[in-house]
């Protein structure tokens, strides 16, 4: 059967004490709504629609980055998670199939257990995600009867004997649309916090004859985020699993507690990375290559057996090929690096292809960007480019050509020919020890004076 997600991303998370709405705050480098979309992601919806209500623009903009198709409703008041959900009836009003909603901040639930919760449908008309945490706290009690789940009551509604239960809920359910829909209009708003809550269709459900089942997942998956504390914890589990992930997948991490994997970062096998390395989102690294450390890389794609860093800086667009070099206190952007090519030393390639082989020297700059316009610079193979040589783009430098150190490449330089743009040397013999002691004379002489 097919299934839509709903997930709810409306609030405003007031205790991040943030101007950014609480979804948009980054873990591993993603928006908290991107992490819990692309968990749902593992059950290929059919449709996924995102409730939005505070920063609906910007959070909108998020969700589309991620799935253009996705759908936006917007709540415009806040009134409880059962009022959230009932947002989405409209656009799934021609949906056959379940409904899964989930919380946009709670980004690390798993596949398993979104698959875990679509079999127990086969048992139940609805189900409810529960855990089992270290300390219940305030979270929503199930009432269980053996397997069956009579109801779910939040804490603050909860009886002295309700509070000692330890199954707690999740927030997860996962239903039919019709039925889920149809309960949702029964909702009321009679009880502590004045709200309409999700968890109430459980006894509604089981008034009507449905059955409700509950499963479980580790209290890690549920892990809620609603203060800066919270989301710091969160990364921080985020990268240990990371790590572990990437050791587990044969990298080698010298020193694993000081490297930052994103959400989406791939490692290949016999990768080998050093210490600080820092990982924006979008990359990949594949077998056998090397990142030395200090190094910082967002939207790069690193080819087997290439060597990054130490100080190394790849931006969004950087395409090494294999076994490039790529050393100190260089940046790389938007720029293709064909096989073999070395760029060693101090410098800014952006806007660019380099062939296959070619050499940069020190402190080689493209001059991508005129002020208003960025311009490409294209290397050909094997060519050789002299230390601190300035491209200025629009421009091309043939294969096999050679450029002085030290040129300002303002046109383009055929294969195979030598190009030098800079002053002739001037040299007068003598002139350098005579300006020199003249200096000394006169430090001297103030000195004195
Ligand atoms: C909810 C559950 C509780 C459960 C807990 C797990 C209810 C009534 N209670 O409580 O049983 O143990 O989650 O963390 O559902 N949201 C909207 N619009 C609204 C209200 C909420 O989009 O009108 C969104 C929030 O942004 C958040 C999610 O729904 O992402 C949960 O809401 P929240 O207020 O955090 O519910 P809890 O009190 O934590
Ligand atoms: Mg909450």
């Amino acid at each position: 059967m097919s299934v839509s997600l709903v997930i709810l991303a409306a609030g405003q998370g007031s205790r991040m004490a943030s101007d950014l709405p609480k979804v948009l705050h980054l873990l591993a480098g993603a928006p908290l709504v991107v992490h819990a979309m692309r968990a749902g992601q593992s059950l290929d919806p059919d449709r996924v629609v995102v409730i939005v209500g505070h920063g609906v623009n910007d959070v909108a903009q998020a969700v589309h980055e991620e799935n253009p198709d996705a759908q936006i409703v917007v709540q415009s008041e806040q009134l409880g998670t059962a009022h959230a959900v009932d947002q989405a009836r409209e656009v799934l009003e021609d949906f056959d199939g379940d409904v899964v909603v989930l919380y946009a901040d709670t980004p690390f639930i798993s596949p398993a257990t979104l698959d875990a919760m679509r079999a127990a449908r086969a048992r139940h008309d609805l189900v409810v995600l529960g855990f089992e945490p270290a300390d219940p706290a305030r979270y929503g009690r199930l009432v269980m009867a053996g397997d069956a789940l009579l109801r779910i009551v939040e804490f603050k509604d909860a009886l002295d004997e309700e509070r000692a239960i330890t199954l707690c809920n999740s927030g997860l359910v996962c239903a039919g649309r019709a039925v889920l829909f149809a309960l949702l209009s029964e909702v009321g708003n009679t009880n502590a916090s004045g709200e309409y809550y999700l968890p109430d269709i459980v006894a509604l459900a089981r008034d009507k004859g449905y059955s409700a089942g509950v499963v479980t997942c580790p209290e890690a998956e549920t892990l809620g985020i609603n203060t800066r504390a919270e989301l710091a914890r969160a990364e921080s589990i985020f990268q240990a699993r990371a790590r572990t992930d990437a050791l587990e997948n044969g990298a080698t991490l010298q020193a694993p507690d000081t490297v930052i994997f994103a959400q989406d970062t791939m490692v290949g096998r016999d990768v080998t990375i050093e210490p600080y390395v820092v990982f924006g989102p979008g990359v990949t690294v594949e077998n056998g290559a090397t990142i030395r450390a200090f190094t910082h890389l967002e939207g790069a794609h690193v080819s087997r057996g290439a060597i990054v860093g130490p100080y190394a800086r790849l931006r969004p667009g950087a395409e090494l090929g294999e076994d490039v070099r790529i050393g100190n206190f260089v940046e790389i952007k938007n720029a293709e690096i064909a096989e073999g090519a070395k760029i060693n030393h101090l410098s800014y390639v952006g806007d660019a292809q380099i062939g296959a082989g070619a050499n940069l020297g020190a402190g080689t700059v493209t001059c991508n960007y005129d002020g208003v316009f960025k311009h490409r610079t294209e290397i050909g193979a094997g060519a050789f480019i002299g230390s601190s040589t300035m491209l200025v783009a629009p421009v091309r430098v043939g294969a096999q050509a050679v450029t002085g150190s030290g040129s300002v490449i303002t046109q383009d330089v055929p294969d195979g020919a030598l190009a030098l743009g800079r002053a002739r040397q001037d040299t007068k013999p003598g002139l350098g020890q005579r300006l020199m002691d003249r200096l000394r004379a006169a430090k001297a002489a103030r000195q004195k004076g």
